[in-house]
């Protein structure tokens, strides 16, 4: 029994380096993450606003691109006051993007197509008009402490009522609304319309498992969870809540800005939630079977503390918590600053985890082409595909959609419209999106250049980077990533980032990408000859092309390209 085990013992110390298990990743681990957002990706019935059978019509197309999981934004019974972010019901289709039948129809189809779901769940808070808070402004059994209520605080000086702390929420002004009905304040960390759940009930955790068991039983494959920072808020045993500092980032005493969140972001009752979600789901699959359910955190957090949201020694939580890091590039950003940003995930979140994942864009913040321009956005494709580790996609970056400038209207009047506007499927009316006469948000008018029909036919589009470089993230040189071997990245000149992935020695896939707008040399970067296997717009190579990488070598102005060499063609 002892020499088996020794022999074990021995075969596992030889393998590692470079045995099949040592390397093997789970599915999320290096997946193609791809963000619809479901009022703008495809309209179905004509309404002018997309739907769940719009995007069952679409899933092929996704498959096409490289696609392994869609996350979708979401999609449950809603007034809309947050664009559904606001729900009233947790386990409900929202009429407007169809019925339950749909979203099964949907799942199936996905599946069918080896394609995952991952819902977006938006635990921190409930509508305004959903039924709990309805209940809880009531006080009815059980619901009495179901959101957070206080009564506030009497100014001494003025002898008014005020909220019980200074605290200001995301989107502007108190944390605390006065309730007329239930003459107390409750706390919403985003919109009035959006109150905060209270964490430390039971009874809220209890009903957030049954909503996230609801779905996982329909067949959906992951979740990203919303808000998770603003989860739990700091109340002192007696009842109270203290006051935050000022960060001294802000004058404006309404604006977020103003104060260091240190009671209401990040607090240990979020951590507990987390670990309680992922226990959750481990149990589920050992009951159950099937892959892993992915967990993906929506965090704007330092990296320490998206490592514990991970695992922090003693609980795992979310494996995958958004790094954002590479949202801040702008178009003077070099290469020199992407490997800063990279550096600052590897060196704390790999170093701890072996994790990693690459967010370009969501519907919170500017288009990448409108952030570091048009010609910008193909590099940046080729990057997070190329790095180890998840790439996420917010839909319409594939093809290079921008901002577009839109006006209030009575559906939408807000500042983060301009990046939620159609997707461009085609130069025909309202580029494909609807048969209807309108759309609730204007569709760019440089659809009928920036559209997946047109760009499906051109050679170097976009949109053939970014289905090139999907189809590398599926070869065994870009999967082995666990043992550190496979890869190895950073900037090989001011303007020059390269990636270079390893598959137990015998292929290798080198990528360059010029960030600048001038002809970059390069000397000795390599002691071997590789052939050109994807080129980007302003590329002068050809296709099978080889290089010699011990000589100097050039890249135009704003050129990517892939090498790629193996151990029989060297
Ligand atoms: C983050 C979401 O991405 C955003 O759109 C929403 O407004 C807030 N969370 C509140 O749910
Ligand atoms: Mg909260």
């Amino acid at each position: 029994m002892l020499s088996q085990l020794l022999l074990l013992f021995t075969a596992v110390l030889l393998c590692c380096g470079n045995c099949a298990f040592a390397t093997t990743v789970d599915w999320w681990e290096s997946a193609t993450l791809y963000q619809i957002y479901p009022r703008s990706f495809m309209d179905s019935d004509g309404d002018g606003v997309g739907d769940l059978n719009g995007i069952t019509s679409r899933l092929e197309y996704l498959k096409e691109i490289g696609v392994t999981a869609t996350w979708l934004s979401p999609i449950f019974e809603s007034p809309m006051a947050d664009m559904g972010y606001d729900v009233s019901n947790f386990t409900n289709i929202d009429p407007l993007f169809g019925t339950m039948e749909d979203f099964d129809v949907m799942i199936a189809k996905a599946h069918k197509l080896g394609l995952k779901i991952i819902l977006d769940f938006v635990p921190n808070h409930s509508s305004d008009e959903c039924e709990w808070f309805q209940k809880s402004i009531r006080r009815e059994d059980g619901y009495d402490d179901f959101y957070m209520w206080e009564d506030g605080k009497i100014d001494s000086q003025t002898g008014e009522r005020v909220p019980p702390s200074n605290w200001v929420s995301v989107f502007s002004g108190s944390m605390w609304t006065w309730n007329e009905q239930r003459q107390q304040y409750y706390l919403h960390q985003f919109l009035a319309k959006q109150p905060d759940l209270n964490f430390s009930n039971p009874m809220v955790r209890e009903y957030m498992q049954a909503v996230l068991q609801f779905w996982v039983d329909r067949g959906v494959d992951g979740f990203r969870i919303d808000a998770v920072p603003h989860i739990g808020e700091k109340q002192y045993a007696n009842g109270t809540y203290p006051d935050e500092p000022r960060s001294g980032w802000s004058d404006d005493p309404n604006s977020y800005n103003y104060h260091d969140h240190i009671y209401t972001k990040d607090q240990p009752l979020t951590l507990e939630v987390v670990y309680e979600w992922r226990k959750f789901f481990d149990e589920y699959k050992n009951q159950n079977g099937g892959d892993t359910i992915a967990l993906i955190a929506e965090a704007y957090s330092s990296v320490d503390v998206l490592s514990d949201y991970i695992n922090n020694g003693t609980h795992a939580g979310t494996q995958i918590p958004m790094n954002f890091n590479l949202m801040s590039l702008d178009s003077h950003s070099t290469a020199r600053n992407v490997e800063q940003l990279t550096k600052v995930w590897m060196d704390t979140i790999w170093e701890r985890h072996h994790s990693a994942n690459w967010v370009l864009g969501n519907h919170d913040n500017d288009r990448l082409a409108t952030r570091m321009s048009q010609r910008k956005v193909y590099l940046m494709t080729m990057l997070v595909h190329a790095l180890p580790g998840t790439s996420v996609t917010y839909y319409g970056e594939e093809i290079g959609m921008s901002n577009v400038d839109t006006e209030c209207t009575e559906v939408s009047c807000e500042d983060r419209d301009p990046e939620r506007t159609p997707m461009q499927w085609t130069n025909s009316a309202h580029a494909g999106f609807t048969t209807g006469p309108t759309t609730w948000l204007p569709v760019s008018s440089d659809y009928e250049v920036i559209n997946v029909a047109t760009e499906r036919g051109v050679a170097r589009s976009t949109l053939q980077i970014f289905k090139g470089m999907t189809k590398l993230k599926q070869t065994p040189a870009f999967k082995a990533f666990k043992d550190d071997n496979g890869f190895s990245f950073g900037a090989v000149s001011e303007q020059v980032f390269q990636v270079v992935r390893t598959a137990v020695k015998r292929e290798e896939y080198r990528i360059l990408i010029n960030m600048g707008n001038s002809i970059e040399y390069l000397y000795g970067l390599a002691n071997q000859t590789m052939e050109y296997v994807l080129l980007s717009p302003y590329s002068p190579h050809s296709y099978g092309e080889k290089v010699d990488l011990s000589q100097r070598i050039y890249l135009m102005p704003f050129e990517a390209v892939v090498l790629y060499s193996s151990a029989e063609s060297s």
